[in-house]
């Protein structure tokens, strides 16, 4: 093909690109730099990022405070394994997640990507049953539409029928899918599917008030309160996957704290660093973490991701934690949500479009149907936007520190999209 870089020439046959068919997808687009909210394209093209890295650029690229910190600790000791020794970067981070996350979460365990963190969360809570002499107790409640990452524990809890894993039934552990309760009606029903299973059950995993990749769809804070208060009935441990909605994408902190529950783990991930260097984390209260104390190694988490408190992910996450700390984060979370709300109003007057909503720095389009997603995403780009359709839903998540016109230009060339999609000029 014309134009193209001869790393992309040569290198290009041999990566096996994510959630891609390999043989019809078109070339991806070669990037060459980040700044701010920018992507550049090896063409030259600078595109606003509309999705901030799937959810994890939450201070922009490249932050030069992120940046900084990264590059002192890369000269001091980019990794060492955390096997029998620590180090104080991890040390640091884990005192300051403890500190910030809700009630007693206090315990961090490291990881290195979010859906190991779902792994270990999940790992974690069917230990504290053996180790309480509960064998039987080794399966979760989930709930539909969710999605929790692509390893065979995290997809076992991903929506059975209605995800990208549904052809993989039979491989994975069959858990208990149910409908997020909405009212109190569903509540009764919810509480009566736990109890008629609960001795089966270790505890039930949630993205707290928005589910991200199976639909974008969202659910009120009273929802979380009811799935928490079930729990408390049964005993059942609560796994909040805030990998997604963490880091104030909702408008909060954690998407927990709008329903005032804390949950017995928490699975953090993706803005941890600020988006700049792979980490996750499942953080456990102290109830939780006390379960695996004994004399004996038995009772010991036996979990040890190689890379798992890698220095420089701790030094950039720091960085990030400051940085919430000294610019306002959460104000501009406000802004983007007013501003989400006016600039993509006028899709609802689109052919095609089933509904738009917006709760925090989330936007979304949802339409009746979507064919030839990578079609709209070249559009967009010719637009001068960086914006990945998924399923059936246009969405944006923007770094949060996007200014007032970068946003309306945003929703304006998502807006403008559409309407010469729905026009027919695909
Ligand atoms: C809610 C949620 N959980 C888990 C994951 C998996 O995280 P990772 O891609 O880092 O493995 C994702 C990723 O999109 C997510 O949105």
């Amino acid at each position: 093909m014309q134009n193209q870089p001869d790393w992309q020439r040569d290198g290009a046959r041999h990566v096996w690109m994510p959630y891609t068919q390999m043989k019809t997808a078109g070339v991806p687009w070669p990037v060459v730099a980040t700044d701010g909210v920018y992507v550049t394209l090896a063409s030259g093209e600078r595109l606003i990022d509309g999705v901030a890295s799937w959810w994890t650029a939450c201070h922009g690229y490249n932050h030069p405070h992120i940046i900084a910190a990264i590059e002192r600790q890369l000269k001091i000791m980019p990794h060492v394994m955390f096997g029998g020794i620590h180090h104080e970067p991890a040390l640091r981070l884990a005192k300051r997640l403890s500190q910030l996350l809700p009630g007693d979460l206090n315990h961090v365990f490291f990881a290195d990507s979010g859906s190991v963190s779902v792994e270990i969360a999940l790992k974690m809570a069917v230990q504290y049953w053996l180790n309480q002499g509960f064998a039987g107790r080794n399966r979760f409640i989930s709930f539909e539409n969710s999605y929790h990452g692509d390893t065979s524990g995290a997809m076992s809890v991903c929506d059975p029928d209605n995800s990208m894993h549904a052809h993989f039934k039979g491989f994975l552990l069959e858990q208990y899918p149910h409908k997020i309760p909405r009212t109190a009606t569903d509540c009764q029903a919810f509480e009566k599917f736990v109890a008629e299973r609960v001795d089966r059950l270790a505890g039930a995993i949630i993205e707290p008030l928005i589910q991200g990749a199976g639909g974008m769809r969202f659910h009120n804070p009273e929802s979380l309160s009811m799935i928490r208060q079930v729990c408390n009935q049964h005993g059942l441990l609560l796994i909040a996957d805030e990998i997604a909605t963490g880091f104030g994408r909702t408008g909060t902190m954690f998407a927990c704290q709008q329903a005032d529950v804390v949950p017995d783990i928490m699975c953090i991930g993706k803005s941890l660093t600020g988006g700049a260097i792979g980490m996750a984390a499942a953080v456990a209260t102290t109830g939780v973490f006390e379960a695996f104390l004994a004399e004996d190694t038995s009772s010991a988490l036996m979990h040890g991701p190689t890379f798992m408190a890698n220095p420089l992910a701790c030094a950039a996450a720091g960085a990030s934690l400051d940085l919430f700390e000294t610019e306002p984060r959460l104000a501009q979370v406000q802004k983007i949500e007013t501003a989400l709300r006016q600039g993509l109003a006028p899709c609802r007057d689109l052919p095609g479009v089933v509904d738009v909503r917006v709760l925090g720095a989330v936007g979304v389009v949802q339409l009746q149907q979507l064919e030839h997603r990578e079609k709209l995403m070249e559009k967009y780009r010719q637009l001068g936007v960086l914006i990945r359709p998924t399923k059936d839903v246009v969405y944006l998540t923007p770094p949060l520190v996007i200014s007032e016109n970068q946003l309306q230009k945003l929703c304006s060339t998502l807006v403008f999209g559409l309407q010469e999609w729905s026009a027919g000029d695909e």
